[in-house]
C-alpha cells in the first residue's frame, strides 16, 4: 500500500497528478462524475487509470463494462498501458480491481426480457458487486449503451435518474463515460441528462494543421472549485499524462 497522506479529507483521488491538481485535491467523495468525449477520445483508458490509481492506494475499485467483455476490456487496457500491465494483473489477483462486464444487448436477446426489466438488473448486479468488493470507487463504461437499450429520450433519461439514486444510495463515486458526436470542441453539445451529475469532465481534440491535440476540460464539479483552463494531454504507456498544470 502507498501513502495514503496526500489525499484530502473528503476527496477521492483520480491519482493522475494534472487532472487532482484541476480538481483542487480531487473529486468530493460520492460525487457521479461523467468524463465525456467522442471515440478515442482516451474515456476507457482515463476511467479505468483512475480505477487502477485507487486500487494501488489499497482502495477497492471496480470497473463495469457495458461496451465490451472484462475480457476483452482488459487485454486491450494492457496493451495501452503496457509498463503497468504486470501491477494491473496483481492488483486484479488481489480483488482491489474488479472488472465486471454486463451485456445488455445479450440480456435483451431472451426476447421476454423488457429494457425496464435487464436495467433493474444491470443496477441490481452492481449493487451486489459493490457489496462483495467493499468498493469505494466504480467506473461505469459507458452509459450511452443504455441509450440503445432504451431507444427513446425519455425511458433513457428515466433509466440515468434511477441509476444516479442508487448509486448515491450505495455512497460510492463514480465515474461513467458518455460517448459524443463530435470529437472537437466547436461541435460539442452536452445532452440535457448531464444536469443530473455532480460533475462533467470533457474530453476532445483541438487540431492544427500538422497535428491533434487531446485536451481536457472540467466543466462542472458539485462541492469543490475546479480549474477552468484546458488541459493537453497525452496516453502513454504507463497512464494518462496531464502536460503542464502547475
Ligand atoms: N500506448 C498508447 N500510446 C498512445 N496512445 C494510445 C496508446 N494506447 C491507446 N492509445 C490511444 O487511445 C485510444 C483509445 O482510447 P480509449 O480510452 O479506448 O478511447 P474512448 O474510450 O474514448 O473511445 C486509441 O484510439 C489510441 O489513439
Ligand atoms: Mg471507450
Amino acid at each position: 500500500m502507498e501513502d495514503q497522506a496526500k489525499v484530502e479529507p473528503g476527496r477521492v483521488i483520480t491519482g493522475i497528478d494534472g487532472l487532482d491538481k484541476m480538481l483542487y485535491g480531487g473529486v468530493p467523495a460520492t460525487n457521479q462524475v461523467v468524463v465525456s468525449g467522442g471515440p478515442g477520445a482516451g474515456k476507457t483508458l482515463l476511467s479505468f487509470n483512475i480505477v487502477y490509481n485507487n486500487a494501488k492506494q489499497g482502495i477497492p475499485s471496480v470497473f463495469i463494462t457495458l461496451d465490451e467483455t472484462p475480457q476483452n476490456l482488459v487485454r486491450n487496457i494492457k496493451k495501452s498501458f503496457k509498463e503497468i500491465a504486470k501491477d494491473i494483473d496483481d492488483l486484479i489477483e488481489k480483488k482491489l480491481i474488479v472488472v465486471e462486464g454486463e451485456n445488455p444487448s445479450t440480456r435483451l436477446q431472451s426476447k421476454s426480457d423488457s429494457p425496464e426489466y435487464t436495467f433493474g438488473n444491470i443496477i441490481s448486479d452492481i449493487e451486489s458487486i459493490v457489496q462483495s468488493s467493499g468498493a469505494r470507487v466504480i467506473v461505469i463504461d459507458s452509459v450511452t449503451l443504455l441509450k440503445l437499450l432504451f431507444g427513446d429520450e425519455f425511458a433513457y433519461r428515466k433509466a440515468i435518474l434511477l441509476l444516479t439514486s442508487n448509486l448515491h444510495r450505495m455512497g460510492v463515486t463514480t465515474f461513467l463515460t458518455v460517448e459524443m458526436q463530435s470529437s472537437e470542441r466547436k461541435g460539442l453539445r452536452f445532452p440535457a441528462e448531464f444536469f443530473l451529475f455532480d460533475g462533467v469532465i470533457s474530453l476532445y481534440q483541438e487540431e492544427s494543421e500538422e497535428k491533434r491535440t487531446l485536451v481536457a476540460e472540467i466543466i462542472k464539479m458539485r462541492g469543490s472549485n475546479h480549474s477552468w483552463l484546458a488541459a493537453p494531454y497525452e496516453i502513454t504507456e504507463s497512464g494518462i499524462n496531464f502536460i503542464g498544470i502547475e
